[in-house]
């Protein structure tokens, strides 16, 4: 075990904006994948910080349901960078009993890249000290209206009472029901927006901002992002 920083209150969930990896490169006169594959060493980091620091779940917005307007080259170069990673650091997942996790539509990704994530995602399955979640293709909105669709045939079929449709029967048709919601969610590179970022999930979360672009943020970073969490007080709509 590391050290620990003297934060008292560790989330069970933590949730990651990745963002910055472009400017990165940018910065160094780099192609934008350089910054991804900087990104990816960051990740691991975020790993390992996760399970020095007790951290069960973690999160990470790998590709949005947007990005697939980005460069062909860029998407391509991040899909290499997914099997490079899946096949890299599968060893890591096995050491620390990490279970590797998907949240998105699985089904839009190259047909390579969904056997190896299948492939993963099988070889893990039992794990249970950790979680790693790679939310990829993912849109919160189409989350929540594949949902709501779902929901809609169980009742058109008769299955389900729309009198008893609330927040848990929502919860229980979103891609991961078992998954609890994040308490944390950080994203880095000093933008302050969601970007369609588990919408329903990320409702009573603790959101810290960095202007530390991602390929920057490794563990000393992640260590602040708890401390700081610890020093909040979240009171569910409770009053104070
Ligand atoms: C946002 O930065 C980042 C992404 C769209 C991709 C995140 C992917 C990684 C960190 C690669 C590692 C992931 C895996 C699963 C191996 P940006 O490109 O929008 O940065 P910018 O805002 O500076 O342009």
């Amino acid at each position: 075990m590391t050290d620990r920083p003297e934060t008292t209150c560790i989330p069970r969930h933590v949730a990651v904006i990745m963002d910055g990896n472009g400017r990165w490169a940018k910065q160094r006169g780099r192609p934008r994948i350089f910054g991804h594959r900087a990104g990816a060493e960051s990740l691991r980091a975020a790993l390992r910080s996760c399970r020095d620091h007790g951290v069960e779940f973690l999160t990470v917005y790998a590709f949005s349901t947007e990005n697939w307007v980005r460069p062909a080259d860029e998407v391509s170069g991040l899909m290499s960078l997914l099997k490079t990673f899946l096949k890299k650091d599968e060893h890591e997942l096995h050491e620390n009993q990490v279970r590797l996790r998907v949240t998105g539509r699985i089904q839009d990704l190259p047909k390579v890249v969904r056997a190896e994530l299948e492939r993963v995602r099988a070889a893990t399955k039992n794990y249970e000290k950790g979680h790693l979640i790679l939310a990829l293709s993912y849109g919160g909105r189409t989350e929540i209206a594949d949902a709501v669709r779902a929901i809609a045939c169980k009742v058109k079929a008769g299955e389900l009472d729309p009198e008893k449709i609330d927040e848990a029967e929502i919860s229980r048709h979103l891609y991961l029901p078992d998954v609890p919601d994040p308490d944390l969610m950080i994203r880095t590179s000093g933008e302050l927006r969601l970007s369609n970022f588990l919408l329903w999930e990320l409702s009573y979360a603790e959101f810290y901002f960095t202007d530390t672009l991602w390929p920057d943020f490794r563990e000393p970073h992640f260590a602040e992002a708890l401390a700081e969490y610890s020093r909040r007080q979240r009171r569910f709509g409770a009053p104070s």
